[in-house]
């Protein structure tokens, strides 16, 4: 037939011997659609080899090779047909097969890393000699062997195996992609998952199905595959849409970054007024993104971006989702004027509050630890604290020798680009904010990224309704700072304070500052 068409032929057989798919064209041409595959898993193949052929004399070429990996076939057997061959009596067909070949994919104890190999392809061989190979005895091997790597991934940790993908827009200068990208590896990290790769590409502007071109797409899908990743991450967010093309062609879970923040936040909100803000930012997520899911999310099970309350709401109807996020919302409202009194109780006492602001990581719970014996969880992981504390604190004013009390608050932290659903699910959280007398901005100076951090948390307060009067900025983790960073931060900020929380370094210069920040706030407030 092939030699008739003049074209390759392919056709796809299963473990029974039965074809379920021919089609005119190359492997790649001829490609079973992920949804349709019927096996999935980085522990076995699926189940249908492909038994292809071409006009030329050659090795099996790489797209129909990357094809064999996407689909996870059995195996790729490339026939190559010359049309050399007798013509039969009564005309047709005039082709034979002068040559053979075997391709099948590799575990991962064999890939070449050098070559970024996945597959291997047998030198030439005859028909009579391919049609003496044992292809379930390869198979079942191959399988065994996948199978141990599997299980032996699953004994090193019950966690999602992640390749992030990055996309570098014309406007983000080298240096802020770098960053971003390491922000969102830190992220998977707090969720708990574990990057096992990270692809990047330069475009101008996003595509509009897939973010990253088609190229991309398929390398992504091809490093999923072999890498036994279960989650794919993307650094920017991701419309409906996006989501369901790239799932349909990746085969596994694609979330972006806000997905694994408010993940994040569903693993650590302790609070019933936290897991209900958090409960409301997810349904709010996913409210539009709910169309057309529902198959790919049980194809695809759980992890980073199921979890909390949102991922049993899944299933219910829109209409419930919605009746749901009405009712949470107005308990947030609720707890939102809960908050409001008691603020003003506190304000009666005339006791000022300074909240202490600042990325999240920051050593916000180490630092209200440090100057009050408060028992504040306190984690090296993005968003350690979710729920507010609010801790009292006195002492002696060592200039003027007066008594000064003031409650200290512990806030959400903050982030790039916190996705607007949680600002408005942590109203209020963050209204500790709006609502304090003065604010402690504090800086992780030994991050890389300090300069953006306090851009960012500047950004986030700018947009909230009010923010209170002064700001004493402080720069926290000095013991492992170098000595230029520290010369260019005084520099720049000639009147902020430099500690560190958790070797007690420049506390007490801290604490007169906020004595004095106080006594600034109240005198303003007087006014
Ligand atoms: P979120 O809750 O995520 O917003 O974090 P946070 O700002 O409350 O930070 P947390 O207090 O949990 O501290 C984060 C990490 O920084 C912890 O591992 C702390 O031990 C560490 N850390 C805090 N202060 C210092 C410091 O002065 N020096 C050093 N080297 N590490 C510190």
């Amino acid at each position: 037939m092939s030699s008739d068409l003049g074209q390759g032929v392919c056709a796809y057989i299963n473990r029974r011997g039965q074809v379920i798919r021919v089609g005119v064209g190359t492997p790649r041409q001829t490609q079973i659609p992920p949804l349709e595959l019927p096996r999935y898993g980085a522990e076995r193949l699926c189940g249908i080899r492909c038994i292809a052929t071409q006009l030329k004399a050659d090795p099996p070429k790489e797209s129909s090779l990357t094809a064999m990996v996407l689909q996870r076939l059995d195996t790729l057997v490339m026939l190559s047909v010359t049309s050399e061959g007798k013509m039969r009596r009564g005309g047709g067909a005039t082709g034979y097969v002068k040559e053979a070949y075997i391709a099948h994919l590799l575990p991962a104890s064999e890939f070449n890393p050098n070559h970024n190999y996945y597959w291997t392809v047998s030198p030439s061989m005859t028909l009579e000699t391919l049609s003496e190979q044992d292809f379930l005895g390869l198979v079942e091997g191959l399988e065994a062997e996948f199978r141990r790597e599997y299980v032996a991934q699953q004994v090193e940790g019950d966690h999602e195996r992640v390749v992030i993908v990055g996309l570098q827009t014309e406007k983000m200068s080298d240096r802020t992609f770098a960053e971003e990208l390491a922000e969102v590896e830190r992220l998977v990290e707090t969720a708990g998952g574990e990057t096992v790769e990270t692809i990047q590409q330069k475009r101008s502007h996003p595509h509009p199905q897939t973010v990253v071109g088609k190229g991309k797409v398929e390398e992504v899908a091809l490093r999923v595959q072999t890498l036994g990743a279960n989650l794919v991450v993307f650094s920017i967010d991701l419309s409906p849409a996006q989501v369901r093309n790239l799932e349909t062609q990746l085969g596994v879970k694609v979330v972006d970054r806000t997905e694994v923040i408010l993940d994040i936040f569903a693993q650590r909100a302790q609070s019933r007024a936290g897991k209900l803000q958090v409960e409301l930012a997810q349904l709010e997520y996913m409210l539009p993104r709910l169309v057309g899911r529902g198959q790919a999310m049980s194809r695809l099970g759980g992890g980073i971006g199921t979890r909390g309350p949102g991922e049993t709401k899944l299933e219910t109807e829109r209409r419930g989702i919605q009746r749901r996020i009405s009712r949470l919302q107005q308990e947030v409202n609720k707890l939102q004027s809960h908050r409001s009194r008691l603020r003003q109780q506190r304000q009666k006492q005339e006791v000022p509050t300074i909240a202490i602001v600042g990325y999240t990581n920051a050593g916000k719970s180490t630092l209200i630890n440090a100057l009050t014996n408060a028992e504040v969880y306190t984690a090296d992981q993005l968003f350690a604290t979710l729920d507010p504390t609010t801790r009292r604190l006195s002492g002696i004013d060592s200039d003027t020798q007066q008594l000064y009390t003031f409650l200290l608050t512990d806030t959400v932290g903050f982030i790039h680009e916190l996705p607007p659903s949680l600002v408005d699910a942590f109203r209020a959280t963050l209204e500790e904010v709006t609502e304090a007398d003065a604010l402690l901005h504090l800086v992780d100076l030994s991050h890389p990224a300090w300069q953006h951090h306090i851009q960012s948390v500047m950004t986030i307060l700018q947009e909230m309704p009010l923010v209170p009067g002064p700001i004493l900025l402080v720069f926290n983790k000095i013991d492992t700072v170098d000595g230029e960073t520290l010369r260019v931060a005084q520099e720049e900020y000639p009147l902020a304070v430099f500690i560190s929380a958790s070797q007690r370094l420049g506390l007490e210069t801290l604490r007169s500052k906020l004595g004095q920040l106080v006594e600034y706030a109240l005198n303003n407030s007087r006014l």
